[in-house]
């Protein structure tokens, strides 16, 4: 009784609190129909970013991993009409694909979609960032932190994906790049005087894995 309860409780999570969405559930589709593999964040998962931004009154917000814009259109909903989302993808056809949904969401004037490695696509991010979402490669999670630190104000946030896959993280046998990247990034955030964090473990429809909610204080 795990993976069965979690879609169960996922399910009941949806209907209780998230109304369905024609507009996110077509850019899920259009991914799907594009052959892009099915790792956008859940829809419980899109709202809290939706939320998080809010709560902050963001206005300028960045992710590193578009796929098929899902998790941009949860985030670019949040916005002011005067905000922008600037989003770094690696795949040119997942970019013309989330391109394609973001824009059937009414949010295109808001999106940049920049078109390739994020590690060379970050220097030319601007900042000052209220809200960065981290959702690509775990390897580069070091640099994607301390890239997306250096451009976000006193008290904005950093919301890191995928940061437990399913347990790995804690298990010493592992010593994969992706996990010795998940580790490293931890540390740097525990090192680091201007944050303050937590991370949450996740399990649902997506499987098991987890987040880190990090506040720049200073
Ligand atoms: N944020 C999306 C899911 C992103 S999946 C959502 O929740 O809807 C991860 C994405 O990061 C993939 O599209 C992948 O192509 C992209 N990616 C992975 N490594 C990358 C890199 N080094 N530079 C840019 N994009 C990368
Ligand atoms: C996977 C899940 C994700 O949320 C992601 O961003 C990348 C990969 C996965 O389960 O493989
Ligand atoms: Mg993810």
């Amino acid at each position: 009784m795990t993976q069965e309860i979690w879609s169960k409780v996922d399910e009941y999570i949806f209907d209780a609190l998230i109304p369905a969405d024609p507009t996110l559930d077509g850019a899920l589709a259009a991914s799907e129909e594009a052959g892009m593999p099915s790792i956008a964040v859940a829809p419980n998962q899109g709202k809290l970013l939706h939320l998080l931004a809010r709560m902050i009154g963001a206005r300028s917000i960045l992710e590193i991993g578009t796929l098929g814009g899902y998790s941009t259109i949860w985030l670019a909903r949040a916005l002011p009409p005067e905000g922008r989302l600037v989003t770094l993808e690696y795949y040119p056809k997942f970019a013309e694909v989330a391109r394609k949904s973001i824009d059937a969401a009414g949010v295109g004037e808001l999106v940049d979609i920049r078109i390739g490695e994020a590690l060379d696509l970050l220097p030319g991010v601007e900042g000052p960032l209220d809200l960065t979402f981290v959702d690509a490669d775990r390897v580069n999670n070091p640099a994607y932190f301390e890239a997306a630190l250096k451009l976000t104000r006193p008290g904005g946030v950093i919301v890191i994906d995928n940061v437990v896959r399913a347990g790995a993280v804690a298990d010493p046998a592992n010593t994969s790049d992706e996990i010795e990247g998940l580790r490293r990034m931890h540390e740097l955030i525990a090192a680091e005087p201007r944050v303050d964090a937590t991370a949450l473990q996740t399990v649902g429809k997506k499987g098991y894995d987890g987040l880190t909610i990090v506040l720049v204080t200073s």
